[in-house]
C-alpha cells in the first residue's frame, strides 16, 4: 500500500495495565515488529507506565506517546504533568483533545489548542482527536461538528506546526462499540478534514498532514480502512491491548 504520508498507527491503551504489564505487551511487540519499517509504531500507556516503557522500546521502531498533558510548564499545577517532563521520558507523541477527555473533563477546543501549541514547542508530535457523536451524524452535522473541532483545536498553530500535527479522527459512536465507520465513511470525512487544513493552510501543508482514523480498528478491518487514499494511520483502542491482535494489525496493514 504506497503513499505519500507515511502509516501511523498508535496504540492508546487508556486507563488500562500495570508498569509490569506495560513492559511485558511491549517487549512481545519489540520483539514482533522488529523488522517493520513501512508503518511508525506508536504506544501510548498510562503516565504511571512511560518511564519503564520508555526503557523497554531504547533501540527499538517503536516510538512513545502520552495520552494527555497539561498546557502549561512545570510550577504550581496540582495533578498536572508537564511537556517538558514527557520529553524527559523520550516521549515523542502525545494524544490530545481523546473524545473521553472533551466528555469526561470537559476538554474544549480552546484548551485543546492551548496543549497542541504547548506540545510543539516542547518538540512533542500532537495527535489532536476530533469526531462527531451519534446524535451529531444522524441529526447531519457531522461535517459542521468536525471543520468546528479542526479550526478550534489547530488555532494559533504555525503552518509549520500544522503539517506536523497528526489528526486522528473518531466518531464517537464508533470508539469501544465494535462499530466500525465504513471504509467509505471514514474516507468522506477524511478527505473533509483535509480540505478543511487547505482552507487554513493551503495545499502543501494540508497535503503532508497525516490524519489517523480511530473507533473499533482491528486486524480484520484495518487493512481495508488503512486503503483509502485520505486514511494515513489509525489510532487504536481495544485492539492494542493484546500483543497478538496489535501485531497482525500493523502485519496486515503493510
Ligand atoms: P477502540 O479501538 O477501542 O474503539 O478505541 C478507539 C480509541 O478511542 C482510540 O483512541
Amino acid at each position: 500500500m504506497e503513499k505519500d504520508r507515511k502509516l501511523i498507527i498508535a496504540g492508546n491503551w487508556k486507563c488500562n495495565k500495570t508498569v509490569a504489564e506495560s513492559v511485558a505487551l511491549v517487549t512481545d511487540l519489540k520483539r514482533e515488529l522488529a523488522a517493520v519499517k513501512e508503518v511508525d509504531i506508536v504506544v501510548c500507556p498510562a503516565f504511571t507506565a512511560l518511564d519503564a516503557v520508555s526503557h523497554a522500546i531504547i533501540e527499538s521502531n517503536i516510538r512513545l506517546g502520552a495520552q494527555n498533558m497539561g498546557d502549561n510548564g512545570y510550577g504550581a499545577f496540582t495533578g498536572e504533568v508537564a511537556p517538558g517532563m514527557l520529553r524527559d521520558l523520550s516521549v515523542r507523541y502525545v494524544i490530545l483533545g481523546h473524545s473521553e477527555r472533551r466528555q469526561y473533563q470537559k476538554e474544549s477546543d480552546e484548551l485543546v489548542a492551548r496543549k497542541a501549541a504547548a506540545a510543539h514547542t516542547a518538540n512533542l508530535i500532537p495527535i489532536v482527536c476530533v469526531g462527531e457523536t451519534l446524535n451529531e451524524r444522524e441529526a447531519g452535522i457531522t461535517e459542521q461538528v468536525v471543520e468546528k473541532q479542526v479550526r478550534g483545536s489547530l488555532a494559533g498553530l504555525t503552518p509549520e506546526q500544522v503539517e506536523a500535527t497528526v489528526v486522528a479522527y473518531e466518531p464517537v459512536w464508533a470508539i469501544g462499540t465494535g462499530k466500525t465507520a465504513s471504509s467509505a465513511q471514514a474516507q468522506e470525512v477524511h478527505a473533509f478534514i483535509r480540505r478543511v487544513l487547505v482552507q487554513m493552510h493551503g495545499e502543501s501543508v494540508a497535503r503532508r498532514v497525516r490524519i489517523q482514523y480511530g473507533g473499533s480498528v482491528k486486524a480484520s478491518n484495518a487493512r481495508e480502512i488503512l486503503s483509502q487514499p485520505d486514511v494515513d494511520g489509525a489510532l487504536v483502542g481495544g485492539a492494542s491491548l493484546e500483543a497478538k491482535g496489535f501485531v497482525d494489525l500493523i502485519r496486515n496493514s503493510i
